[in-house]
């Protein structure tokens, strides 16, 4: 089946849950420091990418990486362990979206599982060309989405305080 790279994606209100995401790693020794604890970077890695997967499914548009709120790293990783990412839409602005992720360590071993870092994500949607493109309405259905769509709207008005003081020190 060919592609369209030009085609409009429908502007449809679909749910949250159309957008939720799942990304498993095994962390390996060229994604750990010489004490073999997953470096921080890679992680950060790790989160763009479950989270691009959330606003891509989405939106059904290509979409580029606008900011990444403060990460905190809770516990270390250790190689071997496994990284599950879990990431959906919060709320659709016009063309950006704020997608959540968040991060456990598996110890297959223990079978343990601990919070390791959340994270939200600001994705614009763009057309092949580069441009800006507005995004579907997103549907919070559950307690959880409904609380986190309301905080995303919080969360913008501080990321827009936030580049307003920076622009106005620099
Ligand atoms: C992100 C980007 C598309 C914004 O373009 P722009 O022309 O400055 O955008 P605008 O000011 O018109 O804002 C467009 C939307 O992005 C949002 N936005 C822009 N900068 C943002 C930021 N730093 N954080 C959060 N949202 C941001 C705006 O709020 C607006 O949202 P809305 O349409 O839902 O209301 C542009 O800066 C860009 O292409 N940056 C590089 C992205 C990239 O390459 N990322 C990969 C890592 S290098």
């Amino acid at each position: 089946m060919s592609e369209n790279r030009n085609a409009q994606p429908s502007l449809t209100p679909r749910p949250v849950r159309d957008s939720i995401s799942e990304m498993t790693e095994i962390v390996l020794p060229n994604d750990a420091n010489p004490l073999n604890a997953l470096l921080g970077g890679r992680l950060m890695h790790w989160i763009d990418l479950a989270g691009a997967m959330a606003a891509h499914r989405h939106s059904r548009a290509y979409v580029v990486t606008a900011s990444i709120d403060h990460l905190d790293f809770l516990v270390p990783v250790r190689v071997g362990d496994f990284v599950v990412l879990r990431s959906s839409v919060n709320r659709v602005f016009h063309t950006s979206m704020e997608v959540g992720v968040k991060v456990w360590v598996e110890n297959y071993r223990s079978q343990q599982n601990q919070h390791v870092s959340s994270a939200y994500l600001t994705f614009v949607a763009i057309d092949a060309a580069g441009n800006k493109v507005p995004v579907a309405p997103v549907i919070p259905e559950t307690e959880d989405e409904k609380r986190r769509y309301e905080g995303a709207a919080r969360r913008r008005e501080i990321r827009r305080a936030e580049s307003l003081r920076r622009t106005v020190r620099v």
